[in-house]
């Protein structure tokens, strides 16, 4: 491999470098079409390909004398519970349970939600779906019931899957009342309900639409694997845009596929038979490429570990699991390091794990800050790499090229554009910018096979959203610049999404939530730099006339109503009372000097100022004397 000679093969002759990637692949029909370009500018990948998704990652393994290798590890601290399944067992698992799918109706094309905790029923349940053609969209176990709701109304799903309970730290989720919940909210209703119970909190299931996993699965007949077309959605992943509304991203199967296999060689080095740990969540993209799909199509050992960098019991988690396990490959993000950092700064629980398997350490989700960088790379003296890529991107738009020779790292950078993506920054007006400047970074159409082909339900959101700015181009939301060696370095959100602890949330979102509150009579969510998670959200209000709640008990309600909304996760701990928001004379809100004033940097005060007396008043407020 050649990463220049496969960089200008992939853009030059598209057709033919991603044709004999295909070829890696097991297909029912190999492809003899690349990219059929559509009228929006994307492209249709192996159109005229068969497959299916699980079977590569699974059957062909089996066929092919990996039988007996270890498919998943599941590695629970927080149950006390560890277990592998071989290929056989996995396929196994798998078929069986998609049979019981099958036996509840669902068929090619249906939508399966699910929305379980990091079990390996979670990954069954992906792969069964898939078996049969069907489409998974797995909800984050840590969105509560009104997030659930959403996105089930969305996919209109006729099963869903979930788990009696998740757990936390040190406590329990009961997850199915808040998925009775979700449905009590949801306009549409699925025909079945599947809960794999867990015995730390088993669940009341309703007569009638509720069936409980275990019990179901007797007397079932495993299904075979379903014939689909490359250009078929083998999932939904609903991810955060800048309104209210979830985006569905689309992923189609045979690109993803692709893509994916080639990414475990081009992007991690992994052969076959090696080991991938990737500490994410099914319920994030990462889960799905380098937790369930990647490293099995690759045929490789992947882990499910349910426990967190930290605290499970320790700071020395991973590296307990990556020496336990032979890893050879560590993937998490970098809010995750510095967790780690954080407890055991000096990496004294790191002594006596062996950790001579581990060959690299990839970091995404969020920009690797040099100085998690230089700790990791320093503390392990392993190669620590940066890449940068997206939900809607499904594998690195950008990353060290190290299947193919590795390139020199440059903390800061998320490395080189991965072949397929023409990476290109742009100004507001969509001219290219210089070298070393700043600008949107964006991505000449067509993209690569694996990334999204639409949004669910409404392709003309995914033009809007991503076609429109810039004709010719995504755009992906990033901010960035390119080095003179083209090394691409992404700074940060360009619009209302922020990252906490690497996951990804939108501000209006939250400020949809806070303006529920009868209290509130405006407001605005800003995301400001926190040194654990990256960001964390900060809510700003205004009150109507006449509440009489103090401020402090105003914004614990507010904290509370967001943490029942959306979820623990958003972090949304801060919420200030204020007279006023800064606004320009059209009636926009100042987001920028908002964050600059709460993270007490000195501020620009823009000229389109309507009321320039209200910055004075805003600081005391947002940075009130220690
Ligand atoms: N189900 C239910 N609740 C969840 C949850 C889940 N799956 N995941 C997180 N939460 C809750 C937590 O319990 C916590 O609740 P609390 O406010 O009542 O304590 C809240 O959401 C915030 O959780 P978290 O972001 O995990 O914060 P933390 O302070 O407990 O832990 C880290 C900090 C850095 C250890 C943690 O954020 C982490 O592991 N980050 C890595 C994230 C990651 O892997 N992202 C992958 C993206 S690729
Ligand atoms: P998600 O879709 O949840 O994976 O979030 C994608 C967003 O996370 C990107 O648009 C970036 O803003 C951010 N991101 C992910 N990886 C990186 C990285 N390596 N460097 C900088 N930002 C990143």
């Amino acid at each position: 491999m050649s990463y220049v000679r496969d960089y200008s093969a992939s853009l030059q002759r598209r057709d033919s470098f991603w044709l004999k990637q295909a070829q890696q692949l097991h297909w029912f029909k190999e492809p003899a079409t690349g990219a059929s370009l559509q009228a929006d500018g994307c492209a249709h990948w192996f159109a005229d390909g068969e497959l299916n998704v699980a079977f590569m990652a699974l059957d062909y393994h089996v066929d092919n004398g990996r039988g007996e290798q270890t498919a998943l590890i599941y590695d629970s601290p927080v149950t006390a519970t560890k277990q592998q399944f071989s290929y056989r067992q996995l396929r196994d698992e798998v078929a069986l349970f998609a049979g019981l799918l099958q036996q509840q109706g669902v068929k090619p094309g249906d939508r399966v939600v699910i929305y379980m905790p990091m079990i390996p029923q979670a990954a069954i349940a992906m792969l069964a779906c898939a078996r049969l053609g069907a489409i998974h969209s797995v909800v984050f176990g840590g969105f509560a019931a009104h997030e659930l709701a959403l996105r089930i109304d969305d996919a209109q799903p006729k099963v869903v899957i979930s788990a009696s309970c998740g757990i936390e730290v040190h406590r329990v989720i009961a997850y199915k009342p808040l998925l009775d919940k979700a449905l009590e909210l949801s306009h549409y209703q699925p025909q079945r309900v599947i809960v794999w119970q867990r015995p730390q909190a088993p669940a009341q299931l309703s007569a009638g639409r509720d069936i409980d996993w275990q019990q179901a699965l007797r007397g079932v007949t495993p299904a075979k694997c379903a014939v689909m077309p490359a250009t078929a959605p083998l999932y939904i992943l609903y991810t955060s845009g800048t309104t209210g509304k979830p985006k569905g991203v689309v992923r189609d199967s045979g690109g993803y596929a692709v893509a994916l296999h080639y990414s475990m060689q081009m992007v991690y080095g992994l052969k076959p038979g090696e080991v991938m740990f990737t500490a994410s969540d099914v319920g994030w993209v990462v889960g799905h490429s380098y937790i369930v799909y990647g490293p099995l199509l690759a045929g490789a050992t992947t882990i499910m570990y349910e426990g967190k960098p930290v605290k499970t019991p320790d700071a020395a988690a991973f590296w307990r699991i990556c020496a336990e396990y032979r890893v050879q490959v560590l993937f998490a993000a970098p809010t995750a390091f510095r967790a780690i950092k954080k407890e055991d700064p000096s990496g004294a629980l790191m002594v006596g794990h062996d950790l001579s398997a581990l060959q690299r350490i990839y970091m995404a989700g969020e920009r690797l800050d040099p100085p998690t960088y230089e700790w990791t790379r320093e503390l392990t003296g392993k190669p620590v790499y940066d890449h940068w890529w997206q939900t809607e991107s499904g594998w690195a738009i950008c990353a060290n090229p190290v299947g193919a020779g590795e390139y020199p790292v440059k903390p800061g950078s998320a490395t080189l554009p991965m072949p397929g993506y023409d990476v290109q920054i742009l100004a507001a007006d969509g001219s290219p910018v210089a070298d070393n400047e700043q600008g949107a970074v964006a991505i000449k159409l067509p993209l690569p096979p694996g990334c999204l082909t639409s949004i669910w339900g409404s392709h003309e959101r995914f033009v809007q959203s991503y076609l429109s700015e810039f004709p010719g181009y995504y755009s992906s939301g990033d901010g960035g610049y390119k080095d003179d060696d083209g090394y691409v370095f992404i700074m940060g959100r360009t619009d209302d999404v922020i990252n906490v602890a690497g996951h990804r949330l939108s501000t209006g979102e939250m400020e949809q939530v806070l303006a529920l509150d009868p209290a509130v009579a405006e407001c605005a969510v800003i995301g400001v730099h926190d040194e654990l998670k990256g960001q964390i959200p900060i809510g700003l209000v205004i009150t109507k006339d006449g509440v009489e709640l103090s401020p402090q008990q105003l914004s614990e309600r507010l904290v509370q109503l967001v943490r029942n909304e959306i979820g623990a996760l958003a972090c949304l701990r801060t919420v200030v009372v204020v007279p006023r928001l800064p606004k320009t004379r059209s009636g926009k809100i100042l987001r920028r000097l908002l964050r600059e004033l709460a993270e007490g940097k000195p501020v620009n005060v823009p000229s389109t100022i309507d009321d320039p007396a209200c910055v004075d008043e805003l600081k005391s407020l947002l940075n009130p004397p220690a």
